[in-house]
Formats: C-alpha cells, structure tokens, sequence
C-alpha cells in the first residue's frame, strides 16, 4: 500500500527534492521524522521513516576526514556516522563535529593497523588485550562525541579457516565489550560483511550473528544490518528484514554489487526496500555507506527520485 502511494506522489516528490537539493538553503532535505512534506502529506507511513546520516568513511571523499563533518552539514544532513577516525585525537574529531553543529550517531571500533589487514580483534584468538584496549578507547571517543553506537568488527581469519577457537574468542569479547556497553548505554552491533568486500573476514554469516546475538541476549548487542552486505551475502532481503527485525541495531544502505548510490542500475530496488523496513517498524537512523559515482552532493539527488523526501 505504501509503495502504490508513494508511486502516485512520485511527481511530486521528484519536484520537492530538486528543489531542496539546488537552493542554496536546505531546510528539511534528509530528517523525515519533522519534515514540512510528510506534514504536507499527513501519512503516518512518511512521519514516521528513519532519518539518514552520511557516513564519513565514503561521502565526501573529495575532502580530508575532518572537513567532511561541515560537507555532511552544508548538504542537509543532521548526522553522520564514521569509521574509527585514524590519526586525529579526540579533541580534534570532538571540534570538528562541534564547530559543524553536527549529531554523531555511529563510530566503528577502533580496528588496529588496517594497511597491516587488520581489522578488528574481536575474533582473534590470542589478540585480548589488543582487542580490550580498543574497545575501551572507541567507547572514550564514543562518549566524547556523542555517538551512542559502536561496530564491533571481528577482524579476518587465516585464509577464511574459522574454528571454534575463533568463535570462542568472539562470544567473550563481546561478552567483554557488552558488560561496559551497558553501564555506558552504547549499543554495540555486529556487522555480516561479505566476502567479496573483505575476503576472509570473521563475520560474514547472519545464522552466526544471530546465533551469538541471542546467546549474549543483552540489550546492548544486536546486528548492523548492510542492506549492500546482505544482498551479497544471500539476497532473500525482504524475508531476513522481517525474520530479524527486532534484532536490528542499524542500518546502512547501497547499491549492489557496485556499492554506490541507492539509484544507479543495480541488483537492489531501495525504494521497495525502504518500505519494507519502514512496514516491519525500523525506526532508527540508516546509515549512507556508499561509494558515490562522482560529487557526493549532487549523488544525493537520489534521495527525491526515490521518491522519500
Ligand atoms: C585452511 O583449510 C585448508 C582446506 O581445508 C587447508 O588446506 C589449509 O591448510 C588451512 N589453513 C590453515 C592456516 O589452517
Ligand atoms: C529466506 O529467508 C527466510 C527468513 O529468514 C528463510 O526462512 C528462508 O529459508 C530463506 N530462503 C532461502 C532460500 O534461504
Ligand atoms: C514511530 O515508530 C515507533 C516504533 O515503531 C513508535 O514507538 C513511535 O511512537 C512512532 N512515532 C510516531 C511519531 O509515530
């Protein structure tokens, strides 16, 4: 039903985004919850869709990290999301999300040495401590900015071989990570990714997310759910939005398989998608972790043809 109305007003919606995206002035573009036009349009169904932020590892490439807080700001966003921030203090990521009067709602574990691979140390057998140490300064950067998520990455394997010591050392890491999760009130979310992406990663399976999601049973740890990662993974999105809806921590949204805006020609219909997320009760932020095809800020053009905005 969703979809048909969205498909009548479509003409409108087209008209309403170009509109928000070439003035100078972008008053309501990315925040559903309070937009002008689901007021205009006064269906529960728009009012209530989640809010998108930009996530700082991929958009605006063109600029250093820092810079990208402001860029994220000046394209209509109220929130971002970022990798671990690399080689810049707490201070200066904390300034420069400030001075951009910017939310932070996602940080990613800091992962170690990625040019050495690594990445992350939650299902390294023999890496406790490195993996202690991280989540302990991810959860001060967390703080400090304001994020109340956090990914725990898993880190890769050799040569993809799992083994039940690889499993053991994941569930009690992140039994670890939980147990200060829940006195901070940071969720924590475990990310399938899949192996085209980064080969020999630890966690690239849902049955196993789940399986250890529900065996830590906390509040605090529930799964990312990469729409791009899934489709990848094993397709089926309609029926695994559904089967996992209340384990959902986290959204984040490309095009498959070339990870780029949610409108180019792709293996994945965003505009059903989001419906279908929408119908099942996700209500939470959707992260926007795509790789654009050229100018990030004219790559947001799809947000109007797709009709939701
Ligand atoms: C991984 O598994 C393959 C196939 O079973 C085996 O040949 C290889 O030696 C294993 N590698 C490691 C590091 O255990
Ligand atoms: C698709 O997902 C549903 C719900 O998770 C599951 O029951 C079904 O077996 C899946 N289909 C395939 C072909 O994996
Ligand atoms: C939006 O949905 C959530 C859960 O699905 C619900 O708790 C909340 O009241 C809804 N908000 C509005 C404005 O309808």
């Amino acid at each position: 039903m969703y979809i048909n109305f969205v498909v009548v007003l479509i003409s409108y919606f087209c008209l309403s985004a170009s509109l928000t995206f070439d003035s100078a002035v972008t008053v309501f573009p990315l925040d559903f919850a309070d937009s002008k036009l689901s007021n205009v349009m006064g269906t529960s169904a728009l009012k209530n869709m989640s809010k998108f932020c930009a996530n700082l590892a991929f958009l605006f490439p063109e600029q250093p990290l820092l810079d990208r807080y402001k860029l994220a700001k000046d394209a209509g966003f109220k929130a971002v999301e970022t990798g671990f921030p690399l080689g810049h203090t707490k201070e200066q990521v904390v300034e420069a999300k400030n001075a951009a009067g910017i939310q932070q709602i996602l940080i990613n574990i800091y992962t170690g040495d990625v040019t050495k691979g690594e990445l992350g140390f939650a299902a390294v057998p023999g890496k406790e401590d490195e993996f202690r140490k991280s989540i302990d300064l991810t959860i001060d950067y967390a703080k400090a900015l304001g994020a109340r998520k956090i990914h725990i990455m898993a880190g890769r394997v050799d040569e993809g071989n799992i083994t039940a010591a690889h499993d053991l050392a994941y569930e009690n890491n992140l039994r670890y990570a939980v147990g200060l999760l829940e006195k901070e009130n940071i969720l924590g979310v475990i990310e399938p990714i899949n192996k085209y992406s980064i080969p020999n990663y630890y966690m690239n399976c849902y049955d196993k997310a789940l399986s250890v999601i529900k065996k830590i049973n906390s509040p605090n740890l529930k799964l990312m759910l990469d729409i791009f990662h899934l489709q990848l993974i094993r397709g089926n999105i309609s029926n695994t939005i559904k089967e996992l809806i209340e384990y959902i921590g986290h959204v984040q949204i490309a095009q498959a398989p070339n990870r780029n805006e949610p409108n180019c020609p792709g293996e994945i219909n965003y505009q059903y998608v989001l419906g279908q997320l929408q119908n099942a009760g996700y209500n939470d932020w959707i992260g926007l972790e795509y790789k654009p095809v050229s100018n990030t800020k004219d790559g947001l053009k799809w947000i109007g043809e797709l009709g939701i905005v």
